[in-house]
């Protein structure tokens, strides 16, 4: 697969997320309008994925003209929550006075370096899945999106399925539609059937269920930022899973590079979370499905305290809460 965000000399180049999985399409951002719009629109989302989008923002910025670090700071604001788009910014911009080629040169750097980290942050996750769950094949419960689409390539949380899968050790996932947008539906659910492995989806409310019947070995999620004190923000839902994963006594573990750990931020509670439009709700697939005028609550992220999280993973391997990251 290519990748999901890249250069190709001249723009921006992004699958459009917007469009999986009825239509397979590349868009390319020629300018930093274009790519806010895209951030905001969910083309190019992932946490991962926005860190590669920021640094490529401070790549359209210069070649823009005009102020770039001014036009660099609305890239960084497109969206509030994931940490690794401003962080992609800032690495970005601290190569400014080194000229563009030395931006680019950054940009392509966190791009090639996205792959790696992953691949061994899952794997390192693999083993920790290995260990908590005595079931073989396992059956695995994935929430949002955390594979190759939230990434440059391969996935954080989806990457320790690929690992496992590679090894014959995953009977199935359950794959959380994932309200109001659908990541796990529409992206999880193709990346999947892709790469030949067995899933369902479900209704975000099937999940507890799901736990409470015995189907679920290990929940596998991502995260948009992680807090010093190992608190996860990821897509809304997340905590719920916590909560019904701990009364169940099912694993629960967190997956992400270690550009998603923001030690600035003492708890969870520090985290801005993203308030969407409330259309998001109020709409389904272009038809009204509320009263016109509802009232919406629509975070899309929510925050897991560390207690319930079994354990956060990174290339380093486990995070420890100490704010450092330390061998498994
Ligand atoms: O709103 P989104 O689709 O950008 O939210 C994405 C998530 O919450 C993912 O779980 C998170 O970014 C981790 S992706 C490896």
């Amino acid at each position: 697969m290519r990748r999901t965000i890249d250069w190709d000399g001249d723009a921006v180049t992004i699958i459009d997320q917007t469009a999986l999985p009825a239509d397979y399409r590349v868009l390319r951002l020629r300018s930093v309008d274009t790519l806010i719009d895209a951030i905001r629109r969910l083309a190019v989302r992932g946490a991962p994925a926005l860190g590669a989008a920021g640094a490529l923002g401070v790549v359209l910025a210069i070649r823009e003209g005009g102020d770039p670090v001014a036009a660099a700071e609305r890239v960084a604001k497109a969206r509030p929550t994931a940490v690794n788009l401003g962080w992609g910014v800032a690495r970005a911009l601290e190569k400014l006075d080194q000229g563009a080629e030395a931006v680019l040169a950054e940009a392509l750097e966190i791009l090639n370096e996205d792959e790696h980290l992953n691949r061994i942050a899952s794997s390192h996750a693999a083993e920790i899945v290995l260990a908590a769950c005595d079931r073989r094949p396992l059956r695995l419960l994935s929430h949002c999106n955390a594979g190759h689409l939230a990434t440059v390539a391969w996935g954080s949380a989806l990457g320790v399925v690929w690992h496992l899968h590679e090894r014959g050790l995953v009977e199935s996932v359950l794959v959380d539609e994932t309200r109001p947008l659908l990541q796990g539906a529409r992206l999880t659910a193709w990346e999947l059937a892709q790469a030949g492995v067995p899933y369902r989806v479900q209704a975000d409310g099937a999940a507890a269920a799901a736990m409470a019947r015995g189907l679920v070995d290990c929940v596998l999620v991502g995260a948009d930022r992680i807090a010093a004190n190992g608190d996860v923000a990821n897509k809304i839902g997340t905590y719920g899973l916590a909560i019904a994963a701990r009364h169940h006594g099912v694993p629960l573990v967190v997956v992400a590079p270690s550009s998603t750990v923001d030690t600035s931020v003492a708890t969870g509670t520090d985290i801005a979370i993203e308030e969407r439009a409330p259309e998001e709700l109020r709409m389904f697939s272009g038809t009204a499905i509320t009263p016109a005028d509802a009232d919406v609550f629509n975070p899309a992220f929510d925050v897991t305290p560390a207690a319930l999280i079994t354990a956060v993973v990174t290339e380093h391997g486990r995070y420890r809460p100490s704010g450092q990251p330390s061998s498994l």
